[in-house]
């Protein structure tokens, strides 16, 4: 069903008896929705963007909305309705809400692409027949425990009396594939699995990491050294804020994230370097017109996305950040 106002454009296009290939054009207006779970972020700031930049340069239009938790994304697939979308990219608050939101779009005849976050079906398997584009979680951890041990080699640490903060989020698979990588990682690089700790965040944010990172510090004082990782880097600057709290300075806290966005670049701008080493950056231009473009493409010419994407990262430090952000077109 297309809006009123869409209606209103054509007929109107009718009444000044516009040529028959512009009202064409007027009735093939595309909209699509851009739902993501954490809309203050840098990195989902960015996704939103680059489909708006795309959308602008192709001539469709793409909604930006939040999708904080389960109802407000049901809401946000009812508003793009109302709009007459098409469609819509999401990075869902709740990798096990696929199936409800799958069912609403359904209703609306929307297509759904997934981006970052792979909806779970109720067999706990992720849903193949939703087209999703995110990063190649356990290969970019697995950079991220790389870094870590060379950095320690660098600074002449020696892994056993080295502890190992582990922010971890099971609840979210790429979440559980990025800690895995970055711990297979480490382990092969001869870190002792005892000294690993866990601190289990309830969210993807500094504040949850801040919160979950605090109590392991409090309990192991008797490390000096630290490395600090997590899913991305607000985590762990969640875990580099809260080992400050414990007195630990830059030169005695390493800390690898993950997504290379507007908190790392904030974290490098800084006169004096911190506990925050580096991040594997990924580009998140590259996610949002990707998955912008797949829709669109699926949308107006029935071309369905590939069925799975996998995207890579580049390590991002202090010293060649503005490099890295130049080439990923950050
Ligand atoms: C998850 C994280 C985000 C970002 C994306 C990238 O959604 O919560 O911070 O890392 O993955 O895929």
């Amino acid at each position: 069903m297309r809006p009123l106002s869409r209606l209103a454009t054509v007929t109107l296009g009718a009444g000044l008896a516009l040529s028959a290939p512009t009202i064409a054009l007027a009735q093939e207006e595309v909209t699509l929705g851009f739902i993501v779970k954490k809309p203050e972020q840098a990195w989902f700031i960015n996704e939103q963007q680059a489909a708006t930049a795309l959308g602008e340069e192709q001539g469709f239009e793409v909604v930006r909305l939040a999708g904080e938790d389960g109802q407000q994304v049901l809401s946000a697939i009812d508003n793009l309705h109302s709009q007459g979308a098409q469609g819509f990219v999401i990075c869902p608050p709740d990798v096990r809400l696929g199936p409800a939101i799958m069912n609403r779009a359904e209703q609306y005849g929307m297509k759904v692409v997934t981006v970052d976050d792979r909806f779970v079906g109720p067999d706990g398997e992720p849903m193949e027949t939703v087209p999703h584009l995110g990063m190649s979680g356990y290969k970019i951890g697995q950079q991220v425990g790389e870094a870590l041990a060379a950095e320690m080699e660098a600074r002449g640490w020696n892994p056993e009396e080295v502890a190992a903060l582990r922010i971890t989020n099971y609840e979210l698979p790429t979440a559980k594939e990025r800690t895995d990588g970055a711990t297979d990682a480490l382990l092969e690089a001869g870190f002792p699995e005892g000294n690993i700790f866990d601190a289990p965040q309830q969210n993807s944010d500094t504040a949850s990491a801040f919160s979950a990172a605090s109590p392991v510090f409090a309990k192991r004082g008797d490390y000096e050294h630290w490395v600090i990782y997590a899913l991305n880097e607000e985590s762990v600057l969640g875990g580099v804020r809260a080992s400050e709290q414990y007195g630990l300075g830059a030169e005695d806290v390493i800390g690898v994230g993950i997504n290379g966005s507007g908190a790392a670049f904030a974290e490098f701008s800084r006169e004096a370097p911190t506990g925050f080493h580096g991040t594997v950056a990924v580009s998140s231009t590259m996610h949002g017109r990707q998955t912008a473009e797949n829709l669109h493409a699926w949308v107006t010419e029935g071309d369905e996305p590939p069925a799975n994407t996998v995207t890579s990262g580049t390590l991002m430090t202090r010293d060649n950040w503005q490099a890295v952000r130049d080439e990923l077109g950050l």
